[in-house]
C-alpha cells in the first residue's frame, strides 16, 4: 500500500486494525525510499545539491501554486534510520525567478518546519499532495514561506540494519528535528531561499510536544552526545519561533495535572482494547470516534467506570500537582502575583487556568453565540464572569483513565516512547511505578528530562525561541490545560514572547486557524 492511500485510509478504518496498517505501511515504504545523498556504507553527504530538484505546479482552493521540490535528503551523516531521516525542501517558484511574494524575498522568506508526528510515533517526511499535512505546505508556499518537512523517528522505528533495534525511542523525536535545524544551518549558503534565522517550527499534539521541545533547548548541550551518534551537522540548532498545537507534553506532570480537573469524573472513555486479531469472526463492535488526529490514542463513544485502583491513584495524583505547581515559583505576567494551589487544588494558579477558558468563552458569545445551556459558565448579562472547573470536567467528560499517561499496565503510547531499544515499554513517573500492576523499569532520569521542555527554559547556556504561539481546544482533555498553562507561564516569566490562547468549542487538533498561524508568524518575522 503507497504511503498516500495509507494516510487516507487511516482516516478510514476503524482503529482496531490500526496497527496492523501502519506497520504495513512503513514496511512497504522502506523498499520506495532513494535518499540523494547516499555515499555508500550507510554514510551520507551533508552539502546540500540545488541542482537536484524538480519543478511543480500543484492546485489548493482554485489557486496553482508553483514550486520547486528537494526530496529525500539523508539530514544527517550516520542516520539510524536512514529514510526517517530525510527530509523535503519545497521552495515558492517566485524566489528562483527573482520575484517577492508577501513582502519577502529569497533571503528574507521564513522557514516553515512542519511535523507530522502524531502518537510518538514516527512521520515520515510530508509532501504537498499527502492527504494530512499537504494542503498546510501549499498555504505556506503561498504565503511566500520555504517549507522543509523532516521525518522524524518514532517509538516503532527500527533500525535499518537490525531491525529488532528499536532506534526511535525518547529522546530521538527532538534530537532528529534539532538533527534537521542543523542541516539547514549548515547549507545556509547552498540554499536558493529561505532566512535560517527565521525558522518557525509547527507541530500537533505530541508533535506540538516535539515542536515545543525544539523551541525551548536551542542549542542545549545535553543533547550533543546523540547528535554526535548520529553525525549531525555541527551547527546551532535554535529557531525562531514555535507553534504548538495542544502539545502533549510535561509528560512526568501531565499525569497529576490531569487528576486536578478530572479527579471526580468517574467514567472514561478512552479505549482499553487490544485490537482482536484480524481473523477473528465475531470482532466487539467499533465504538471509536472518528474524529481523532492520526495516531492519538484511540476514544470511544462509551465510557467505562473507574476501577478502585485508578480511583485510588487519582487521589494520589491530585494531591502531587499543588506540590509541582508551588515549585516552579510560576507569576501572573500582568499582575506578577505567584501563582500557587494550596492542598485543595484551590488559588491563584486555578485562576489562571480558569482566565483562559473564561476568555474563549466571551470571545464566543462576543461573536453571538449562546452560551445559556453551559451549567459551568456563569455569565452576568453579556459578560462571563466565571467558570466552574468542576462542572466544566464533567461537561467536556473524562477522555483518559487515571493515570492519564504512565499507565500502571504500561500499556500507553508514552510507556512505548520510554521504552528500551529492545522495546520493553517503561514508567516515566515515581507514582506509577510505585503502584504498577505490571511490573516494569523506570526510563533513565536523563532521558526523561531531555523529554521535557520546562528543564530548559530560562537555562543560561540555551537559546530558547523568542516567540511561541500555543493553542489548545476549550474541550481537548487529551491533556489537561494545566499543562500548556504552565508552558506559557515558564516561557512568559523568562522574557518569552508567548500568544497563548484556548479556542472555544475546539478538541483535540491542529492546523484549524492557518491563516491566524500565517498573520502570527508574518507580524514576527517582518
Ligand atoms: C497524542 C494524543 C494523546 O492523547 C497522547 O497521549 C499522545 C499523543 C497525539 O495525538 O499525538
Amino acid at each position: 500500500m503507497k504511503f498516500k492511500n495509507f494516510l487516507i485510509a487511516a482516516v478510514c478504518i476503524s482503529a482496531v486494525n490500526f496497527f496492523a496498517n501502519a506497520v504495513e505501511a512503513e514496511e512497504s515504504m522502506k523498499s520506495d525510499f532513494r535518499p540523494v545523498n547516499a555515499l555508500g556504507l550507510g554514510e551520507y553527504n551533508l552539502e546540500f545539491n540545488p541542482i537536484g530538484f524538480d519543478s511543480r505546479t500543484a492546485e489548493i482552493e482554485g489557486k496553482s501554486i508553483s514550486f520547486r521540490a528537494y526530496e529525500n535528503i539523508v539530514y544527517v551523516k550516520n542516520p539510524k534510520n536512514a529514510q526517517y531521516q530525510s527530509l523535503n525542501i519545497y521552495i515558492p517558484q517566485n524566489y528562483l525567478d527573482g520575484k517577492s511574494i508577501n513582502g519577502y524575498t529569497s533571503k528574507t522568506a521564513p522557514i516553515f518546519m512542519p511535523t507530522g508526528v502524531g502518537g510518538y510515533m514516527p512521520s515520515l517526511a510530508q509532501t504537498p499532495d499527502d492527504r494530512m499535512g499537504g494542503s498546510t505546505i501549499l498555504k505556506a508556499l503561498e504565503r511566500g514561506y520555504v517549507v522543509v518537512s523532516p521525518a522524524i523517528r518514532g517509538r516503532t522505528t527500527v533500525a535499518d540494519s537490525d531491525s529488532k533495534l528499536y532506534v526511535g525511542k525518547a529522546p530521538a523525536f527532538v534530537v532528529d528535528f534539532k538533527a534537521a535545524v542543523r542541516f539547514l544551518r549548515a547549507n545556509r549558503d547552498r540554499l536558493p531561499a529561505g532566512d535560517v534565522e527565521k525558522i518557525v517550527s509547527n507541530g500537533t499534539s505530541a508533535g506540538g510536544a516535539l515542536s515545543a521541545l525544539l523551541g525551548a533547548t536551542g542549542n542545549a548541550p545535553d543533547y550533543e552526545k546523540y547528535l554526535r551518534e548520529i553525525g549531525a551537522a555541527q551547527e546551532r540548532d535554535d529557531i525562531f519561533a514555535s507553534s504548538d498545537y495542544c502539545p502533549i507534553t510535561n509528560l512526568d506532570h501531565a499525569d497529576a495535572a490531569y487528576e486536578w480537573i478530572f479527579h471526580d469524573v468517574l467514567e472514561a472513555h478512552q479505549s482499553n482494547r487490544q485490537a482482536p486479531p484480524p481473523d477473528m469472526k465475531n470482532p466487539p463492535p467499533d465504538d471509536s470516534k472518528k474524529d481523532r488526529p492520526m495516531n492519538a490514542p484511540v476514544e470511544n463513544q462509551s465510557a467505562t467506570p473507574l476501577t478502585d485502583i485508578e480511583k485510588k491513584v487519582s487521589d494520589i495524583l491530585r494531591a502531587e500537582f499543588p506540590i509541582y505547581v508551588n515549585s516552579l515559583g510560576l507569576k501572573d505576567p500582568s499582575t506578577g502575583e505567584l501563582l500557587l494551589l494550596d492542598a485543595n487544588g484551590e488559588g491563584s494558579f486555578k485562576n489562571f487556568v480558569k482566565s483562559k477558558y473564561i476568555e474563549s468563552a466571551q470571545d464566543a458569545l462576543n461573536s453571538g453565540e449562546s452560551l445559556k445551556d453551559l451549567d459551568w459558565i456563569v455569565l452576568n448579562g453579556k459578560k462571563v464572569v466565571d467558570v466552574d472547573l468542576d462542572k466544566y470536567a464533567v461537561y467536556a467528560t473524562r477522555m483518559k483513565a487515571p493515570p492519564a499517561f504512565d499507565k500502571l499496565d504500561l500499556s500507553s503510547g508514552e510507556n512505548d516512547e520510554f521504552a528500551t531499544e529492545s522495546n520493553e515499554p517503561r514508567h516515566f513517573t515515581r507514582t506509577s511505578k510505585i503502584h504498577e500492576t505490571k511490573s516494569g523499569e523506570i526510563a533513565d532520569a536523563d532521558q526523561i528530562r531531555l523529554m521535557n521542555p520546562m528543564n530548559f527554559i530560562g537555562r543560561e547556556d540555551v537559546q530558547v525561541a523568542k516567540h511561541f504561539r500555543i493553542r489548545h481546544g476549550a474541550i481537548d482533555r487529551d491533556t489537561s490545560l494545566a499543562i500548556p498553562s504552565i508552558l506559557a507561564l515558564k516561557l512568559m516569566n523568562s522574557g518569552i514572547d508567548v500568544d497563548f490562547y484556548s479556542p472555544w468549542n475546539r478538541g483535540h487538533a491542529g492546523d484549524y486557524d492557518l491563516p491566524e498561524l500565517f498573520d502570527w508568524i508574518d507580524s514576527i518575522c517582518k
